[in-house]
């Protein structure tokens, strides 16, 4: 049986799969549709300091495998996450990070303020720094390097907990942005947000999504974030997490082969909220027939003469 554990910063997991920020509600919705304890753990949907309505609709179209997305950050603020959600996670027995999204770089630190000063059992945070789909959805910190590093050297003063910028594809070098978190004292980076695109319906000549510009994510996404995340694992020694069209277990094989030390599923929750654990089984069953006793024989092992 392959020893299965796997380590981000000071956080021990039981498995590499955990499931994507927005793709999983705040996690306990889904907790009647799949057993969210055998996850390696749970990134709750973005937070920012007031609750948002998000976008008008259309917000959802499908794409050639893939869908395009434009949410917003819909979500119900830190008030009512700190008062309805954190009690809940206190009866999970997985890992559980808090994602937090802001338009400005107080808005991220009293967002995280607010958390950390309440007792809670959350492993730490995600920070998004890459949402494409709000005008002021934190893409700016994750397009330039000075501003991710002020990001994140504030954040990193005020917690203790993991602390994982997550990274958008959106930029021409992601390595860079990922050194840049790095050096300013991020546990680990996670790559990727979903990939700018836009879909419009001829006969009608207007755009299928309200804000025209959405984010594509899903199995089309898979060779973008597999790349990403072989790029900043060969530049940062921090953990990467990768995240992008993971939909079977060979799909994490792949990820950790290009560097990642986990993943997170995304899209694939909302055709069946159970993916991350048939995820998990397939992964489980790829590890026994190819002989691998921990993941260490998987993480950053590409063979470069293949
Ligand atoms: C409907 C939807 C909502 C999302 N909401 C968030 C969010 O609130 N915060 C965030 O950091 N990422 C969000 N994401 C991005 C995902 O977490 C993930 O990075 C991306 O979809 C790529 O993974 P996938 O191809 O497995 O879906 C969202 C994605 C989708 C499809």
């Amino acid at each position: 049986m392959t020893d299965l554990n796997t380590t981000i910063g000071s956080i021990e997991l039981k498995n590499p799969i955990l499931v994507a920020s927005g793709t999983f509600g705040y996690g306990e919705e889904c907790d009647e549709f799949s057993d969210v304890n055998q996850l390696g753990g749970i990134i709750t949907k973005s937070i920012t300091l007031h609750p948002r309505e998000g976008n008008p609709p259309p917000r959802i179209v499908e794409t050639a495998s893939g869908m395009l997305n434009s949410i917003g950050l819909a979500n119900i603020g830190v008030d009512r996450y700190i008062s309805d959600m954190l009690p809940k996670y206190d009866e999970l027995d997985t890992t559980v990070i808090m994602n937090i999204a802001g338009s400005s770089l107080t808005e991220y630190i009293n967002v995280l303020e607010a958390v950390e000063a309440v007792p809670n059992s959350l492993a730490g945070y995600e920070i998004n720094i890459s949402c494409p789909n709000v005008g002021e959805g934190g893409m700016e910190f994750g397009v330039d390097c000075d501003l991710t590093s002020q990001l994140t050297s504030e954040l990193r003063q005020r917690t203790d907990k993991l602390l994982v910028i997550k990274l958008s594809p959106n930029v021409t070098n992601i390595a860079a942005i990922a050194q840049s978190a790095e050096a300013a004292g991020a546990d680990a980076v996670s790559a990727i947000n979903t990939v700018v695109g836009m879909s419009i319906n001829p006969a009608t000549r207007k755009s299928n999504v309200y804000t025209k510009l959405c984010g594509l994510s899903g199995p089309a996404v898979k060779p973008v974030g597999v790349a990403a995340v072989y790029k900043i694992s060969q530049s940062v020694s921090i953990p990467v997490i990768g995240i992008g069209g993971i939909t079977k277990g060979e799909d994490v094989a792949e990820y950790l082969l290009a560097g990642a030390s986990a993943v997170q599923v995304g899209t694939a929750n909302f055709r069946d909220p159970a993916a991350g654990l048939q995820i998990l089984t397939e992964f489980h069953d790829f590890c026994d027939k190819n002989n691998i006793s921990d993941l260490t024989e998987l993480i950053g092992r590409l063979q470069n003469d293949t």
